[in-house]
């Protein structure tokens, strides 16, 4: 188990996280979700100690990191972590080469190289430049970084921004093989299907402070994460007198299951930034809590 008890950083005297408690586990996918800013990436980098706490601290089964360069070297042994943007990371020339970089820094052999590439679907890029890669399997690239090192704990920044449908499947296969293979993996998203396919339990952090943490992604947690209360998408359900014009959906209790089926999905979307207005009669809200519900369940 990793875990931050009552942490507290800034960067310089500006306030990032305040008093954040957060916890992952093996076997689980635990997800962090927030608007731009949040202090999800500065979270992040916490738990393999590239940032030191100002106040509070963290633990990994139990123990204290005490920044230690021993205590460190242990930490980062056991968390990987895959920043937001691959080319922060990137640093030999061959895909060979960077996936070879962490294990010989760490002493450790290459038995894991072949296997990190092929689970990320870059079997065969061995000898391509890093450089020539697209954007996509740049990140790809970078997953396989983290997972030839064989940590216990892996923490994806973003790990779907950018990718193409096919890329946003991979991902998901990826990290439910990683998590049935007995890995925490821990993940900071927008991307709302990711959360919902395959996440186990969700944080969401806001202004520095956990506001939500439960392991439903559900109607509440889905206005909590922005969809009505916060920037980066809207749920805004008008009664029958809705403006015109700002009318998507109009729905009744007895619409085609397809009609809330695709209501649904728009609202999935809305966290992606979409603005979705749903235009109710009489009992509708009640049915679309429940499908989103069930929906949060799956
Ligand atoms: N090195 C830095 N120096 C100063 N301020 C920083 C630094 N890195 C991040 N910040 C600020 O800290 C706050 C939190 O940033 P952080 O990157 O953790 O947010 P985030 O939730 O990951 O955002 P995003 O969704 O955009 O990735 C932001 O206001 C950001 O501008
Ligand atoms: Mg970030």
């Amino acid at each position: 188990m990793i875990e931050t008890i009552d942490l507290w950083f800034s960067y310089g005297d500006r306030e990032v996280l305040k008093g954040v408690n957060f916890k992952a586990v093996r076997e689980k996918v635990t997800v962090l979700m927030g608007k731009n800013g949040a202090g999800k990436t500065t979270l992040l980098m916490h738990l393999n100690g590239l940032l030191k706490p100002k106040k509070g601290e963290v633990r990994f089964d139990g123990k204290k990191i005490d920044y230690s360069k021993k205590s460190l070297l242990e930490l980062r042994k056991k968390v990987s972590i895959v920043f937001q943007n691959p080319d922060e990371q990137i640093v030999a020339p061959t895909v060979w080469q960077e996936v070879a970089f962490g294990p010989a820094n760490a002493g450790m052999g290459f038995e894991k190289i072949g296997e990190a590439l092929k689970l990320v679907g870059l079997e065969g890029y061995e000898r391509r430049l890093c450089s020539q890669l697209s954007g996509g399997e740049k990140k790809k690239l970078s997953i396989a970084d983290a997972i030839a090192m064989d940590p216990e704990f892996i923490v994806l920044d973003e790990p779907t921004a950018g990718l193409d449908q096919p890329g946003f499947d991979a991902i998901v296969k990826l990290i439910k093989k990683l998590r049935n293979d007995g890995k925490g993996v821990i993940i900071a998203t927008h991307d709302f299907d990711l959360a919902k396919k395959v996440g186990d339990r969700f944080y969401y952090l806001d202004g520095g402070r956990i506001v939500y943490e439960g392991d439903q992604l559900n109607f509440e947690l889905a206005r909590k994460i922005g969809i009505r209360t916060y920037g980066f998408g809207e749920l805004v359900i008008s009664n029958e007198n809705g403006k015109s014009g700002d009318l998507i959906f109009v729905l009744n209790e007895d619409s085609p299951k397809e009609i809330f089926d695709r209501v649904l999905n728009a609202i999935l979307k809305a966290s992606e930034g979409h603005r979705v207005i749903l235009n109710f009669k009489n009992n509708c809200l009640e049915k679309i809590k429940e499908l989103i519900n069930s929906e949060g369940k799956k």
